[in-house]
């Protein structure tokens, strides 16, 4: 395995797969690292990029405390038999410490819920996406779906801007309470990790109660949630391809419930009942 920096990569002489991270990789990240070499078989090359960006962090947000171990997450990729780890400086990604000037305007759906809660947030995710794809040039990257608004900007922009690569999304890896796996939850003390559960268990609910409708399933949100003393920054539900909510059929249930410091995002489907399901 091959570990660089701010050199650039070589050309991909075999079909490549990317997983870009933030790197405090855990079993989420090592999933899309298997799905990678799936895709790629194994005279293919995975390549996982590690760079906490600054970009994608609004002024007080958790950028200076984000985890970061790179030996530990380089010992990680060596195990899942990643062929190239790039760790680059912000220099390198964006040719200056202050961000790249030129930047992906995320349209309308990025301006709704996580964006609506952290204002320049995917403008920060598609720039530095959009520049990483552009230095890794892979045949596939794979994004998991516990960020799926970020998953579908993503396929959205490679799409409306031809990037010509495919876009392959993954499900979320939980805890076996059900708490989806994130970088942050090691910011959670015991009591807010046991409160967190109820971020999972809200979801369920939500699944039961929704042959009654948008609104039922909204309610099972907000019941669990109570019951644990916790509000959601919001809780929503749009169609899969984060358009409007479809009446009936399948829809996906996007929130994000902060616990202490701590902000949770989850989702999953829900379906509406109806005919229309797929
Ligand atoms: P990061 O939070 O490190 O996540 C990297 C990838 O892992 C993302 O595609 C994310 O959706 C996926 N992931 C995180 N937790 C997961 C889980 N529990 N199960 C499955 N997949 C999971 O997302 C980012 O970094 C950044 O915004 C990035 C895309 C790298 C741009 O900076």
């Amino acid at each position: 395995m091959k570990v660089i920096h701010d050199e650039p990569l070589e050309r991909a002489g075999v079909r490549r797969a990317f997983v870009p991270t933030m790197g405090a990789l855990h079993d989420g990240h090592r999933a899309l690292m298997r799905e990678a070499r799936n895709l790629v078989g194994p005279r293919g090359e995975v390549v996982v990029s590690i760079f906490v960006n600054p970009t994608q962090f609004a002024a007080g947000e958790d950028f200076d405390s984000y985890p970061r171990d790179l030996a530990r997450d380089v010992r990680v990729c060596d195990e899942e038999g990643v062929d190239v780890v790039y760790a680059p400086s912000a220099q390198g990604v964006y040719g200056s410490e202050q961000g790249s000037r030129i930047t992906i305007d995320p349209g309308p759906l990025g301006q709704l819920w996580e964006g609506a809660h952290r204002p320049g947030h995917f403008a920060g995710v598609l720039t530095v996406v959009s520049i990483l794809l552009h230095q890794v040039d892979p045949n596939v990257a794979v994004f998991g779906e516990k960020d799926y608004q970020q998953l579908e900007l993503v396929r959205r922009m490679c799409r409306d801007l031809s990037y010509g690569v495919e876009i392959v999304g993954m499900p979320t890896v939980r805890e076996v309470d059900g708490l989806a796996l994130s970088s942050r939850n090691v910011n959670l003390d015991p009591d807010q990790r046991r409160l967190a559960s109820a971020v999972p268990r809200a979801l369920e609910a939500a699944q039961q109660a929704a042959t009654g409708g948008v609104e039922a399933a909204l309610a099972a949100v907000d019941t669990v949630l109570a019951e644990a003393r916790l509000v959601a920054d919001y809780r929503a539900l749009c169609a899969s391809d984060l358009g409007p909510t479809p009446e009936r059929g399948t829809a996906r249930l996007l929130v994000a419930v902060p616990v202490g410091r701590t902000r949770l995002i989850d989702n999953c489907t829900v379906d509406l009942g109806g005919d229309d399901v797929r």
